[in-house]
């Protein structure tokens, strides 16, 4: 059925999935047929990745034994340590991620897509391990060891990131945003990392693809840039005044608005609750006070609503995480589903390979160099 706005693809169906629903009529946010809001409250990150990665939940045995290769495959082959060493303290994270994820791909190929599940395993548990390495070399010049004794993923990144295991508070915070970042249907990176996997092209391309789109302040880059927003107010009726100027001025506020929602981002609703016991934790009274003046003006001013990226920002500055690794921990999380959409790309593929309507010139005679201009 056509779209009303068609501009950005916006509306057309570009594919089935078995793997997500996004603000469809009552279901919201579903992975595999779960409510985001069932699995954001009972599940853990690791629950949810074995979801993604093989369709259904785990029981206990399969939980205990997923988890347990996950440990198994944090550790970094040298190669790639003297590869973080070398790429610049001062590059942003998500190119590092980038490359670090391309060179795996020479170091440690895919080949010929059989083991295609212990690829995307791999990647699940050296992501993190990938960007805090290269993060702690190049501040405070640790060589850290990635093989921590915590079970999950979230209680690993903080680990390594802080040098010192998390409170339980902390480490199932971030797992809930881990949760919650972990698939999206066809969004821009998603989709991108399809696209390449259409051309038989092997998953390291992909995610090297999906995390270059995901970059982007349209995208996963806005939780980064939510944060820097938040924290230009010391309070909340300075950001009362400058976010209704930057109305004004017609500018983007960043962590709004949404291409499938139209009302609200479920996500939103969680990161809120999260970023608010945090915050009385922390003893804070500008930021969340700042963040929840800036979404009701936008909803009263502009009926936006604030996406899963704006409280993510506090969410993640309440437990000390550096603002450069907002976007890279969407990462960590993300490349369960880009890897779910890999395999299911691959399980019934077929060349994306759309038309587009041309608007050029239409068709010139050849001019020899020596007449033109
Ligand atoms: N701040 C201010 N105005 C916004 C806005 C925002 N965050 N998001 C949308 N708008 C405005 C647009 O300027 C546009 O106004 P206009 O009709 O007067 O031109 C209108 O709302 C429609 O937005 P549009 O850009 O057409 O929507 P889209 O579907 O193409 O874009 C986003 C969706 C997410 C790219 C867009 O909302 C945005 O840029 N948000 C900020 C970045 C962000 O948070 N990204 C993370 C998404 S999870």
């Amino acid at each position: 059925m056509a779209a009303k706005k068609t501009g950005g693809l916006a509306g057309i169906s570009a594919g089935t999935t078995h793997l997500c629903t996004v603000g469809k009529e009552g279901a919201g946010l579903t992975y595999c047929g779960y409510d985001i809001y069932d699995l954001a409250d009972n599940a853990s990150f690791e629950e949810v990745a074995y979801l993604l990665l093989r369709g259904e939940l785990p029981t206990q045995s399969q939980l205990d034994e997923y988890v347990a290769k996950i440990k198994s495959k944090r550790g970094l082959p040298d190669a790639l340590k003297v590869v973080l060493e070398m790429v610049p303290g001062d590059a942003h994270p998500m190119d590092v991620l980038r490359t670090g994820v391309s060179f795996l791909g020479n170091i440690e190929p895919e080949g010929d897509f059989s083991n295609q599940l212990d690829t995307a395993d791999r990647l699940v548990a050296c992501l993190p391990s990938m960007l805090i390495y290269w993060h702690r070399f190049h501040t405070d010049g640790t060589r850290i060891d990635t093989e921590t004794d915590d079970d999950s993923v979230a209680g690993h990144f903080l680990h390594m990131l802080h040098g010192k295991a998390p409170s339980e508070m902390h480490r199932k915070s971030l797992d809930t945003t881990l949760i919650l970042y972990a698939e999206h249907e066809f969004n821009a990176s998603t989709f991108a990392g399809r696209v390449i996997t259409a051309t038989l092209s092997d998953m390291h391309s992909a995610v090297a693809g999906a995390i270059g789109a995901l970059r982007g302040p349209l995208h996963g880059g806005a939780n980064e840039a939510a944060m820097e927003l938040i924290s230009r107010f010391d309070s909340p009726e300075a950001a009362d005044a400058g976010v209704r100027e930057m109305l004004a001025n017609k500018a983007l506020i960043m962590g709004f608005g949404h291409r499938v929602y139209t009302t609200s981002d479920p996500r939103n609703a969680v990161n809120k609750k999260m970023s608010k016991a945090l915050a009385d934790e922390v003893g804070d009274t500008v930021l969340y006070p700042v963040s929840e003046v800036v979404e009701k003006i936008m909803w009263d001013e502009k009926k936006l609503f604030a996406n899963a990226d704006f409280y993510a920002a506090t969410v993640y500055h309440f437990m000390g995480i550096p603002t450069h690794l907002f976007t890279p921990i969407f990462v960590c999380s993300r490349i369960t589903g880009w890897a779910a959409h890999v395999m299911e790309q691959r399980a019934d593929n077929k060349l994306i390979r759309p038309a587009a309507e041309y608007i050029g010139p239409a068709l010139k005679a050849w001019t020899p160099i020596e007449e033109r201009g």
